[in-house]
């Protein structure tokens, strides 16, 4: 016959058993999970690395590239380049241009079109002077400069075969159509002037030498001078009001 006091000890030594295994689960299923502040670590980092390597990656080096690089320091590679896709745009050009320096590369001539319809809305007539200018041009141009002003003074206002960014034809000149203050200092404080100041980023162009900034653009200011790189970074630069180069500086991609 089993006891009843022997039952009564079974009872409590099994209970104390099951009471104990189960604070030994307890503890070590506590062990298996993660702790909260683990997770939240993990969480931002990854959102980190996400945003970093959704920062633009501008190639600033290859000539078709809408974010090419081309000043006194970078040149044009090869320097003979000449764009596959010119096309002449559907804005007024000026007839005396020959064909080439009409032109600009298609991937802007839509910006380039609704900028000057939407000038042209605003009572602005507008004309594009020199877009495209090849190798050679742009050396016909610069020496004729330098018999005129000499070679000091024309540095200042054209670059030499090679380094202009007509050539990549992503860049033109404009002016009104009756020119008024044509390639002028003075055309800066006109309406148009004013206007093409105020909105050419909303098309994805960039004043590209800026009054005041010719210590870091190599040039003096240019009203006229526009220049693709696209809406975000146009936008940017004219936001912080920087030139290209401070911008691709702050990028950490050149040393001024
Ligand atoms: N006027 C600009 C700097 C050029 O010649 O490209
Ligand atoms: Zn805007
Ligand atoms: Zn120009």
């Amino acid at each position: 016959m089993i006891s009843k006091d022997f039952l009564r000890k079974l009872l409590i030594v099994t209970g104390a058993l099951l009471i104990t295994s189960l604070l030994a689960y307890g503890l070590r299923s506590d062990k298996n999970k993660k702790p909260k502040t683990d997770s939240s670590v993990t969480e931002k980092s990854e959102v980190k690395k996400e945003s970093v390597s959704k920062r633009p990656q501008l190639d600033i080096k290859t000539a078709t590239s809408q974010y090419v690089l081309v000043n006194k320091t970078y040149g044009i590679q090869p320097e003979d380049y000449k764009p596959g896709d010119l096309v002449v745009p559907d804005v007024a050009t000026s007839s005396s241009d020959s064909k080439d320096e009409q032109s600009i590369r298609e991937i802007i001539r839509p910006s380039l079109e609704k900028m000057l319809k939407d000038a042209k809305a605003s009572n602005l007539d507008l004309v594009m002077n020199s877009g495209f200018r090849s190798f050679k041009s742009q050396g016909f141009y610069f020496n004729n400069y330098v018999k005129q002003s000499g070679l000091e003074a024309a540095k200042k206002f054209s670059a030499q075969p090679g380094h202009s960014e007509h050539q990549t034809g992503l860049a033109f000149d404009l002016s009104y159509a009756d020119r008024k203050c044509y390639l002028d200092i003075c055309f800066g404080q006109t309406d148009a002037g004013k206007w093409l100041a105020d909105h050419a980023h909303d098309y994805g162009f960039i004043l590209r030498y800026p009054y005041g900034k010719s210590d870091i653009t190599g040039y003096q200011y240019e009203p006229w001078h526009f220049r693709y790189v696209g809406k975000d970074v146009a936008n940017e630069i004219y936001e912080k009001k920087l030139t290209y180069e401070e911008y691709l500086k702050n990028l950490g991609l050149i040393t001024l």
